[in-house]
């Protein structure tokens, strides 16, 4: 579905953007695998280059102001062209608003919606040049797309998270004005909205392995333990599907938007939640 595409995945080291990574690949993408963390980039672009994949790994924080466009051009270098960028990394600083330090609140408005800003600015030429090319000569547009990550936070609000419901609601917002901005060229750009999927960020505190570090600081990631109990109890009145999401099913989602069959979708937000809150 993906042959001769090449797939940007930010955050790809782990949970939901290492199975996109995976997927994508399966699929015959060439990937290019981000990370913060440079060792399970290398693993996640390792296990895909074992299974005859194309993936590369680009370590770097999508925070860095001059990241982005280092990574496009790592992705030319390596491929050739960019055909999809999907805008996943993050991670969660929880607090009560009352309590909440202003850089708690900036650190992840920054990496949920200005990284993403930044990342889709650094993208334009290389999805917008060639688009334009194929629309001069009267060509079909190849499938050309973003998907930016969401969440159900950012669309219902979350108790603990004014900074990354505020951020992913954001996105929202970028993501329809992208579609505005470049549908003419045929370029999409669809969100999708993860509700609960077992990766890292809903295992409890104390079940972590380790700190995320950010600019010198260490946050533990993850969830108090009361919390956990309130997300899992009831869970089957609560999600119709009756329980969490494994990485792979939300990344499905996102493969989903951006693959070829959905070429007449955009600006849409996808809600890959096992149909909680309907
Ligand atoms: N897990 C859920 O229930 C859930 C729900 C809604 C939305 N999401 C969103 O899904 C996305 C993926 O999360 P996940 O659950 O797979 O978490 P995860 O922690 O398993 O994976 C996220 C990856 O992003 C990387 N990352 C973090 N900051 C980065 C940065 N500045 N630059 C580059 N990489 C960075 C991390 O190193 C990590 O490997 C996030 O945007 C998250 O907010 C997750």
């Amino acid at each position: 579905m993906f042959a001769d595409q090449t797939v940007i995945i930010t955050g790809a080291g782990r949970g939901i953007g290492a199975a996109a990574a995976r997927i994508f690949a399966e699929q015959g993408a060439r990937v290019i695998v981000n990370d913060l963390n440079a060792a399970p980039a290398e693993e996640t672009a390792h296990a895909i280059a074992q299974t005859g994949g194309q993936a590369i790994a680009v370590a770097g924080s999508v925070t860095d102001p001059a990241f982005p466009d280092k990574l496009m051009r790592a992705a030319v270098d390596a491929f050739g062209a960019i055909h999809v960028l999907v805008n996943n990394a993050g991670y969660t600083w929880d607090g009560m608003i009352h309590k909440m330090t202003d850089e708690q609140w900036q650190v992840i408005v920054d990496v949920h919606a200005s990284a993403p800003f930044r990342m889709i600015r650094a993208v334009a030429p290389y999805l917008r040049e060639p688009a334009q090319a194929e629309k001069e000569a009267g060509q079909p547009f190849s499938n050309r797309c973003v998907v930016n990550v969401s969440s159900t936070s950012g669309l219902h609000g979350n108790i603990g998270q004014a900074n990354y419901a505020t951020a992913k609601m954001g996105v929202v917002g970028l993501t329809k004005t992208v579609a505005k901005e470049w549908g003419y060229l045929g370029i999409r750009c669809n969100a999708v909205a993860f509700g609960y999927v077992d990766t890292r960020l809903t295992r409890t505190k104390e079940a972590q392995e380790e700190a995320i570090e950010i600019d010198g600081h260490e946050i533990v990631l993850g969830i108090p333990q009361k919390v956990r109990a309130l997300l899992d109890a009831n869970i089957e009145q609560r999600i119709p599907l009756g329980r969490a999401a494994s990485a792979e099913e939300a990344a499905g989602g996102i493969v989903l938007m951006a693959s070829p069959l959905a070429r007449y979708i955009t600006g849409h937000v996808l809600e890959v939640t096992g149909g909680m809150g309907i």
